[in-house]
């Protein structure tokens, strides 16, 4: 059932502290420190160069947001939209890892991509909540993120699950390929740590249900962030869509001036999604859409400088910049989730939508 909540995103969105202390339980050594993952059966990644990461929808945006922490670390990584990957994938050699990112291990868009990798010879790993699942038996390995059930149509708890596991996998694979652990490692492995209990938290004392409210039947809802923010801002911006039917968009700050600036009117709240990382270029985009009349809402840190200039906050806690784009999404899925509360929307069921997308 759905265990005193409305529904069961609402009940998926409370889990997260729980699916996140599961997917790193065993697995993270905060002391020496260091990440054990499972053995895989083709064994260490020494010879991994590259890696592509395919997925879909939200699983898309855990994949982009863990390409970038690959990239950090040192390793070529790319995110690529499943459904694209016949008609645009990039070459495929003796250095390289696919891993198909995907919640139900069963979406074709997604198993297509996987068996052309096979097909070409890369080494292949899922990130999978379904144990059994179509994907795990077809990757040469699985990493399981151990989120427990989803039932609610919208993905909540797996994306941040699989963003967990994607920045453990990130540093396993940096360590086997060069040798040695990532520098600031102890300081992400003991942030991780705390998480579980800060999302308790940030749940309890969340004022999106306010922000909803506030910004409740506006024309059109813009997501902005730069770097791992930018994965988030479009993950907001398709839960808003799928859960409220509004329009919204996720951009990348910078982009902003590049065409979409055209659509800013009052009427036009903006999220700007701030990591910790070039946050002031970020925020100097947040304000050329101020002055188009924007309200900006900052999803940052209390004391952070933006706070004085946007409309409106919702906070979330100081952490390591790997995880300050975890909490942000939170805060984004529960303005999401009560911003469709309020319209009546069909919440765990949006019209058009099914959970697990078996069609091409
Ligand atoms: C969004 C959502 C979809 C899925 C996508 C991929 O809330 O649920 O966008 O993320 O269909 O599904 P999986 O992860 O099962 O491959």
């Amino acid at each position: 059932g759905k265990g005193g909540y409305d529904h069961f995103m609402l009940k998926e969105i409370h889990e997260q502290p729980t699916a996140l202390a599961q997917a790193i339980e065993g697995r993270v050594d905060s002391e020496t420190p260091a990440i054990r993952l499972e053995d895989f059966r083709n064994g260490t990644f020494d010879g991994v160069e590259n890696v592509q990461l395919v997925a879909c929808g939200t699983s898309y945006h855990a994949a982009l947001y863990g390409s970038l922490a690959l990239n950090r670390a040192g390793v070529r990584a790319t995110a690529l939209l499943a459904n694209e990957y016949s008609a645009s994938s990039p070459p495929i050699d003796d250095g390289t890892l696919v891993i198909a990112v995907t919640q139900s291990g069963e979406t074709a868009d997604t198993l297509n991509a996987l068996r052309r990798a096979n097909a070409d010879g890369a080494r292949t790993l899922t990130v999978t909540n379904v144990v059994g699942s179509t994907a795990a038996r077809t990757a040469d390995d699985a990493l399981f993120i151990r989120a427990g059930p989803e039932i609610g149509v919208a993905a909540t708890k797996t994306f941040s699950s699989q963003v967990v596991m994607l920045l453990l996998l990130a540093q396993r694979i940096t360590d086997d390929a060069r040798g040695e652990p990532a520098a600031d490692l102890d300081a992400l492995l003991s942030e991780l740590r705390r998480m579980p209990d800060r999302l308790d938290a940030l749940l309890s004392w969340s004022d999106a249900e306010a922000i909803a409210r506030r910004y409740d039947g506006s024309q059109s809802y813009f997501f902005i962030g730069r770097g791992l923010g930018f994965s988030v801002a479009l993950e907001g911006a398709l839960k808003f869509k799928e859960i409220t039917y509004g329009h919204a968009e996720g951009f990348a700050s910078g982009e902003l001036k590049h065409g979409p600036l055209a659509l800013v009117t009052p009427e036009t709240p903006v999220f700007a999604v701030f990591t910790g990382r070039e946050d002031e270029k970020t925020l100097k985009n947040a304000e050329e859409a101020q002055t188009r009349g924007a309200p900006i809402v900052a999803v940052c840190p209390d004391g952070h400088r933006a706070v004085d200039v946007a409309d409106a906050h919702l906070e979330i806690p100081e952490t390591h910049p790997a995880l300050a784009g975890l909490f942000a999404n939170v805060q984004l899925q529960l303005v999401s989730y009560h911003a469709a509360s309020l319209l009546d929307r069909p919440i765990d069921k949006p019209r058009n939508l099914a959970k697990s997308v078996t069609v091409e």
